[in-house]
């Protein structure tokens, strides 16, 4: 059974994430982290919950972390996932109540109570790993395996340019993840437009199954749709912590990927952007994946959302 621990900004895409990693048979969530990203920490800590309810994972221990990057003011997305995160389905108040304990401290204790067998899955701006860090410079070593769902190696970014929103938002945060020593899996925004792709018929398919998780993940991506149609002019949207997710659950999907470096960009012009170099020590790198298998990702999501009613 392989342990998980989800760093999540609980946008709609991680909620789907969240449901993937508790549907799946061979997987068991064992703590949630919440990290300000998408929306504000409390929205993302909400969602978090009734992400976890739906998945009927109640029982999953939910820490609060960083309200905001480490030296930069917040920019959040509520302009794609909804003003609550969550599609604008305004759930209300989450059905379960978060620990006392900040993320970032229960990383570090989580990280060696697992005693080097959890996989960590980041699926927000990395503050909460940073700050963890800082506490224990060997965090990442003491995880089997860390995924991230973040960067654009392809210097094809979603938020500029050339930046991913979780590694822009938080670039200091990022540096220092990706110079760590420890297994790393860097899934970055050309993965999920490439293999993770949502068409409208799909998303009605969410809603066909018939389950409750079906609905929730067809309700929650209502405003990503639209602002992808009307905004950017897609007849898709894109879901790339799910396939970080199946990534982790599934290394089998990729079927490309590089081990390097990564040097994340600080500046105002390169903010966020993920450069991959050959001037980064080996024990440091990255795994890169460059392509997966978009129909197996289609596959796990929907035995996934088939599975918890
Ligand atoms: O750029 C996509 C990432 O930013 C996803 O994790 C999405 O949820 C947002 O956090
Ligand atoms: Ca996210």
């Amino acid at each position: 059974m392989v342990k998980l621990i989800i760093d999540t900004d609980t946008g709609a895409d991680d909620a789907i994430g969240l449901l993937m990693a508790a549907a799946h048979p061979g997987a068991e969530i064992v703590a949630v982290t919440t990290v300000a990203g998408n929306v504000p920490l409390d929205q993302a800590t909400t969602n978090a919950g009734w992400s976890l309810h739906v998945a009927g994972v109640s029982d999953v221990p939910i820490f609060i972390g960083c309200d905001g990057p480490l030296v930069r003011p917040l920019e959040t997305a509520t302009e794609v996932h909804g003003a609550d995160g969550l599609g604008d389905t305004n759930f209300g108040p989450s059905p379960i109540g978060p620990q006392h304990e900040h993320a970032a401290t229960a990383l570090v204790r989580l990280a060696v109570e697992h005693d080097g067998e959890a996989v960590l899955i980041a699926l927000g701006p990395l503050t909460n790993l940073a700050v963890a860090l800082a506490i224990d410079p060997l965090l990442l070593t003491r995880f089997s395996h860390t995924v991230i769902m973040g960067g654009a190696p392809d210097m094809v970014g979603n938020v500029s340019d050339m930046a991913e929103f979780n590694i822009w938002v938080d670039p200091e945060a990022a540096a220092k993840v990706f110079d760590a020593p420890g297994r790393k899996t860097m899934v970055g925004w050309n993965v999920a437009m490439s293999a993770a792709q949502v068409s409208r018929q799909a998303r009605a398919q969410m809603a066909q199954l018939g389950t409750a998780a079906g609905r929730f993940a067809h309700d929650v991506t209502a405003v990503v749709e639209k602002f992808c149609a009307a905004e950017l002019g897609l007849d898709f949207f894109a879901l790339p912590d799910p396939i970080a997710v199946a990534i982790a659950l599934d290394p089998s999907i990729v079927t490309r990927d590089q081990a390097i470096g990564i040097k994340v960009g600080l500046g105002d012009e390169a903010r966020g952007a993920t450069f991959p170099t050959w001037l980064t020590p080996d024990a440091r790198a990255t795994t890169i994946v460059w392509e997966a298998d978009a129909d197996a990702f289609s596959a796990q999501m929907f035995a996934a959302l088939r599975r918890l009613d």
